[in-house]
C-alpha cells in the first residue's frame, strides 16, 4: 500500500517535471520581493536620494523611503532612467510585477507607464515589445497596489531594466518585481534562415518568427524567438492558441524549393560547455498539405572554436498515417559543446517548426503536464502568479520533499516490520509450543499404544479422562482444537471430529454460543446427530422425562424483575400462578400460591441455530435432577417467545453472593453476620458444588465452565450449579475470545482444554479446583489477576512443558493444608492422576464434618 503511494508519488513528481520550460506554470517570483536577488545586483540610472536608491526598488517592501526614485532633473530624459535588474543566469520571465512609493501614507509617486529592456549578456541590450510591437507597458495608478503584466512574448534574459516613462510633471517612484524560471536549455541565440510565406488554400500563411529578438535580414542571428517561447504549434498549421493572430503564426516554417541543399542549417549558442543528452524539434506534420516533419537531422558540435567532425544523425521514422504535430526527439550522445549546428533535411514541401529544447545535464524544469494557452489572459494555470517559490530552488526543495518522505516511508516501514516481526515471533513461540507438544504427546501415545492395544477402547474405559463431548460448530471449529494441529487430534482418538455439515460457522459475537451452553446441548446430540463422528459412549441419563415435561401457560406468569441477560436472551424473576401442577413431585410447595421463579426467555431475533439450541437445552435440563442442580420447571415453547422456567435462587449467583461478604474471624464474636462468612460455610458450600458436579460426572456430563459465576445461591447458603450460558454477558472478562470463534474461560481451563481442546471429566475437576480457589478467596480477586490473557495461555504451555515453571493460584488465606493439596491436586499435570468428584465430595464432606465437630 505504502510502497504504491510512493509510486504513484514518483509518477505525479516524474509528471511535474520535464524537459521543456512551460509558460504557464513559469511563475515565481525571481527574488526582488523575496531578498534572493541581492542588493549589489539591483542598480540604476540614478537615484532621488540615497534612501530612494535602487535597492529599495523591491515589490512590497518599504525600506529606506520605499521605493526606488530615480533623479528628478533626470525627468526630462525619461527615456534614460532604468532599474536594473542583474538575475545572474538566464532566465525565462513571463511577468512582471510594478508599484510605487506609498512610504505609509507618506509617498504618492508611481509610473503610469514604463517599457523593459533586457539583455543576456548585458552588452546587447533588447527592447521588448508585445505581439503588435507596442513596447510601452501600463503601469500603477496609485502607490500602493501591485500591477502584474504578462509578457507576451516572455524574454529570456540575465539583466532586465524597468524604464519609468514620465510625465515631466510628475516624479516617478517604483517598486518591482520579476516573475518566470530558470532556463535551463542555457540556448543563448539561435540563427537559421528567415521563416517564409505560404499559400495554401488561398491563404496567406506567414511562417515567419514574429517575435525574433536578434538581428534580422536574410537570416536571423544572435536572438531567441518563438522557437524559444514555450509554447507549440496545432496540428493545423494554420491556425493558432493565440487569439487574433495571422495564420501560421505557431510555426516557423520553410520551404523546400527555396533550398537547393534539402536541408535548412540552424545554429545553435549556449551560455556555456554542456553535455547534450537530447534536442527536442516539435515539427508540424500535416503532410496530407506537404507539411512533414524533418526526414533527417544531422548535428555538428562545437565546444572550442572549430566545428568537431564527427556529427550526431538521426532520422525519425516516417509517419504517413497520423497529421498530428509531435515532438521528434534527437538523441544528441552527451557530446559536450556551447554551440550546435543542426542541418534538418525536408522530406516534403515544406517543413515546420514551433519549438525547439535542449536537454543537458540534469536539467530538467519543474512544471505541470499542461502546456498554457498562449495569449488568453486568464490562462494562468500556474495559479498566483505573485506565489512565493523561487524556482532555482525548486530541485532542491523536490529533493528535500522526496528525503523526508523517504524518512518518514522508513519510519512507517520500521513500525510495520516490527510489528509484523513481533506478530512472527509469537506465532512462533505459539508453534514451539505446538511443536513440542505433538512431539512430547506422540511419545506418550506410543508408549500408551504399546500398553494398551487400543487408544480408542481405552479412551471408553477410563472414567476421568476419555470422555470427551462435542464442541458446538458454532463456537469452535470441531476439527480445528484450540492451539493443536488436527493430525494430532484425530490420531489421539480423544476428541471429536467434523462438525455437521448443514451448520454453518457462526463468529458474529451474538452468534457464538456460549462455550458451557453448547456444551449441555451437544452433548445428547452429539451421540444421535450423524453428522457428527464420536468417540463417546452414550450418556446414561436417567429414564427420560422431558416428554412429561409440560407447556406452561404464559399469561400465568407475572413479570417481576430483571435477573440478567445471556446469549439466548434476558432472564426475568417471575411470579408464576399454578406452577404447583408442574411440580407434582415437590411437596414443600403451598397449594394455589404464586411462587417465584425465573424464567429465561429466546431471543426474539434468535438465529435458527441458537433456537435450536435452546430447546436441546430445554431437553437435557429436564433430564437433570439433582438437589445442587437448577432444575427446569417448565417451558413455554408452543409459541415465541420461548421461555425456560426453572426454580429461582434468591441469592443470585455465587460470585457475586460472596464478594459481598468478608470472611468471618473464627476467634472473635461477630456482631454483623449479615456481611460475613463463615470458613465452614465456604466449605459447606464447595461440598454442594461437588455434590453437583459428582452428579453431572456419574452421567458423564462434561460441564466446561464451572466457576462461581455458574453456580447460584438459595435461601440458607443452598448452592445449585446452574445457567450454562447465562454468564457470559455479565462476567465478560472472565472469557477470552479466540478471534471470531470460542469464548473460553481460560483461566478456569485445564492446561490440555486450552492446547488441545480436550474437556473430559477431568478438565472440570480442574476448574472445580479454581472454584475452590474462588470460593475461599470470597472472590475478591480473578484468578491469576496478575497475569494477562496471553500470560495465562503462555503459563498454560509451562503446564505441559512441566519444568516446574508454572505458576499455581496462591493458597487461600483461610484454606488449611488439606484442602489446598486437595485443591492443588485438581491441577496435576496428568489429567488421570487428578481426583474425581467423588473422591472431592467425599474429601469435603469429612472436612466439614471434622469443622462441625469442632
Ligand atoms: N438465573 C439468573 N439468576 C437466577 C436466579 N437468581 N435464580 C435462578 N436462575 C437464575
Amino acid at each position: 500500500m505504502i510502497w504504491m503511494r510512493w509510486h504513484i508519488f514518483l509518477v505525479i513528481l516524474s509528471g511535474a517535471v520535464r524537459s521543456q520550460v512551460n509558460p504557464g506554470v513559469c511563475r515565481y517570483p525571481l527574488g526582488m520581493t523575496g531578498g534572493k536577488i541581492q542588493d549589489e545586483d539591483i542598480s540604476a540610472s540614478s537615484q532621488w536620494s540615497e534612501s530612494t536608491a535602487a535597492r529599495y526598488g523591491r515589490l512590497d517592501f518599504d525600506d529606506g523611503d520605499g521605493a526606488w526614485c530615480p533623479d528628478v532633473v533626470a525627468e526630462a530624459k525619461s527615456l534614460k532612467e532604468f532599474l536594473q535588474i542583474d538575475l545572474r543566469t538566464l532566465h525565462f520571465v513571463t511577468l512582471v510585477g510594478t508599484q510605487g512609493r506609498h512610504a505609509d501614507g507618506m509617498g504618492n509617486e508611481f509610473a503610469q507607464s514604463y517599457r523593459i529592456k533586457y539583455s543576456r549578456d548585458g552588452v546587447r541590450w533588447v527592447s521588448w515589445h508585445d505581439r503588435n510591437g507596442g513596447q510601452v507597458i501600463d503601469g500603477n495608478k496609485n502607490p500602493y497596489e501591485v500591477v502584474l503584466k504578462d509578457l507576451e512574448p516572455p524574454i529570456i534574459a540575465r539583466f532586465v531594466r524597468f524604464m519609468p516613462v514620465s510625465d515631466p510633471s510628475m516624479t516617478v517612484c517604483m517598486r518591482v518585481e520579476l516573475y518566470g524560471c530558470e532556463w535551463l536549455d542555457g540556448l543563448v541565440s539561435y540563427s537559421a534562415p528567415v521563416g517564409q510565406e505560404m499559400t495554401f488554400q488561398n491563404l496567406h500563411v506567414y511562417l515567419n518568427d514574429t517575435v525574433y529578438d536578434g538581428t534580422v535580414d536574410h537570416s536571423m542571428t544572435e536572438g531567441l524567438g518563438q522557437l524559444t517561447d514555450g509554447s507549440w504549434g496545432l496540428d493545423n498549421f494554420t491556425q493558432s492558441q493565440v487569439y487574433g493572430v495571422w495564420p501560421g503564426y505557431d510555426y516557423v516554417g520553410w520551404t523546400n524549393a527555396s533550398f537547393p541543399s534539402g536541408s535548412v542549417e540552424m545554429v545553435f549558442e549556449f551560455d556555456r560547455v554542456r553535455n547534450f543528452t537530447s534536442m527536442k524539434v516539435h515539427c508540424n506534420n500535416m503532410y496530407t498539405s506537404g507539411v512533414r516533419a524533418f526526414q533527417q537531422a544531422v548535428c555538428y558540435f562545437r565546444s572550442e572554436s572549430d566545428w568537431e567532425a564527427r556529427p550526431v544523425s538521426f532520422k525519425p521514422e516516417a509517419d504517413n498515417t497520423n497529421t498530428s504535430a509531435r515532438f521528434v526527439t534527437v538523441a544528441l550522445g552527451h557530446r559536450m559543446a556551447s554551440a550546435i549546428k543542426c542541418r534538418f533535411a525536408f522530406s516534403d514541401a515544406w517543413m515546420m517548426f514551433s519549438e525547439i529544447a535542449f536537454q543537458s545535464g540534469t536539467a530538467v524544469y519543474n512544471t505541470s503536464l499542461i502546456p498554457r494557452k498562449r495569449g488568453h489572459p486568464s490562462a494562468h494555470p500556474g495559479g498566483d502568479p505573485t506565489h512565493k517559490i523561487d524556482d532555482s530552488n525548486t530541485r532542491i526543495l523536490i529533493g528535500c520533499l522526496v528525503a523526508i518522505i523517504a524518512i518518514l516511508l522508513a519510519i512507517i516501514v520500521i513500525i510495520l516490520w516490527r510489528q509484523v516481526w513481533q506478530k512472527m515471533l509469537e506465532k512462533t513461540s505459539r508453534r514451539m509450543l505446538d511443536d513440542e507438544l505433538t512431539a512430547r504427546l506422540s511419545a506418550h501415545r506410543e508408549a500408551f499404544a504399546h500398553r494398551h492395544s487400543s487408544i480408542s477402547s481405552d479412551a471408553e474405559s477410563t472414567s476421568t479422562y476419555e470422555r470427551v463431548f462435542l464442541l458446538g460448530s458454532d463456537y469452535q471449529e470441531p476439527t480445528q482444537p484450540l492451539r493443536k494441529a488436527p493430525e494430532f487430534q484425530a490420531t489421539e482418538n480423544l476428541a471429536v471430529i467434523d462438525a455437521s455439515p448443514d451448520e454453518p460457522p457462526n463468529n458474529s459475537t451474538e452468534e457464538v454460543p456460549h462455550y458451557a451452553e453448547a456444551d449441555i446441548v451437544n452433548q445428547q446430540e452429539a451421540v444421535s446427530s450423524p453428522g457428527y463422528s464420536v468417540t463417546a459412549v452414550p450418556v446414561p441419563l436417567p429414564p427420560g422425562r422431558d416428554g412429561a415435561l409440560e407447556e406452561f401457560p404464559r399469561e400465568k406468569l407475572t413479570f417481576k424483575e430483571k435477573l440478567g441477560e445471556g446469549q439466548f436472551g434476558e432472564v426475568h424473576l417471575c411470579e408464576a400462578n399454578g406452577m404447583q401442577d408442574f411440580m407434582k413431585e415437590d411437596e414443600d410447595g403451598v397449594e394455589n400460591e404464586p411462587i417465584l421463579v425465573a424464567v429465561k426467555t429466546l431471543r426474539e431475533d434468535a438465529t435458527k441455530n441458537t433456537r435450536n439450541d435452546f430447546l436441546k437445552e430445554i431437553r437435557i435440563m429436564s433430564r437433570l435432577r439433582d438437589p445442587n442442580i437448577i432444575r427446569l420447571l417448565a417451558v413455554c415453547v408452543e409459541s415465541d417467545p420461548l421461555c425456560m422456567i426453572t426454580e429461582y435462587m434468591e441469592n443470585g449467583d455465587l460470585n457475586k453472593f460472596l464478594s459481598r461478604h468478608k470472611l468471618q474471624d473464627s476467634g472473635e464474636e461477630q456482631k454483623d453476620t449479615s456481611s460475613t462468612i463463615s470458613y465452614s460455610t465456604l466449605i459447606r458450600m464447595a461440598t454442594q458444588i461437588a455434590s453437583g458436579m459428582k452428579y453431572l460426572s456419574s452421567l458423564n456430563f462434561v460441564h466446561r465452565d464451572l466457576a462461581t459465576r455458574n453456580c447460584l445461591v438459595g435461601t440458607n447458603y443452598t448452592i445449585k450449579i446452574a445457567d450454562f450460558g447465562m454468564s457470559r454477558n455479565l462476567y465478560r472478562g472472565d472469557y477470552y475470545r479466540i478471534q471470531g470463534r470460542a469464548v473460553l474461560p481460560i483461566r478456569w481451563m485445564s492446561w490440555e482444554s486450552i492446547l488441545l481442546g480436550k474437556f473430559t471429566m477431568a478438565s472440570d475437576v480442574w476448574a472445580f479446583g479454581v472454584t475452590l480457589w474462588e470460593t475461599l478467596t470470597l472472590c475478591k480477586e480473578q484468578p491469576y489477576s496478575q497475569l494477562s490473557d496471553d500470560q495465562v495461555i503462555e503459563n498454560t504451555g509451562e503446564f505441559f512443558r512441566d519444568q516446574n515453571k508454572q505458576v499455581y493460584l496462591p493458597r487461600p488465606a483461610c484454606c488449611p493444608d488439606a484442602v489446598h493439596s486437595l485443591m492443588q491436586s485438581c491441577w496435576r499435570r496428568n489429567a488421570k492422576e487428578r481426583p474425581s468428584f467423588q473422591h472431592i465430595h467425599s474429601t469435603l464432606l469429612q472436612h466439614q464434618a471434622d469443622l462441625d465437630m469442632d
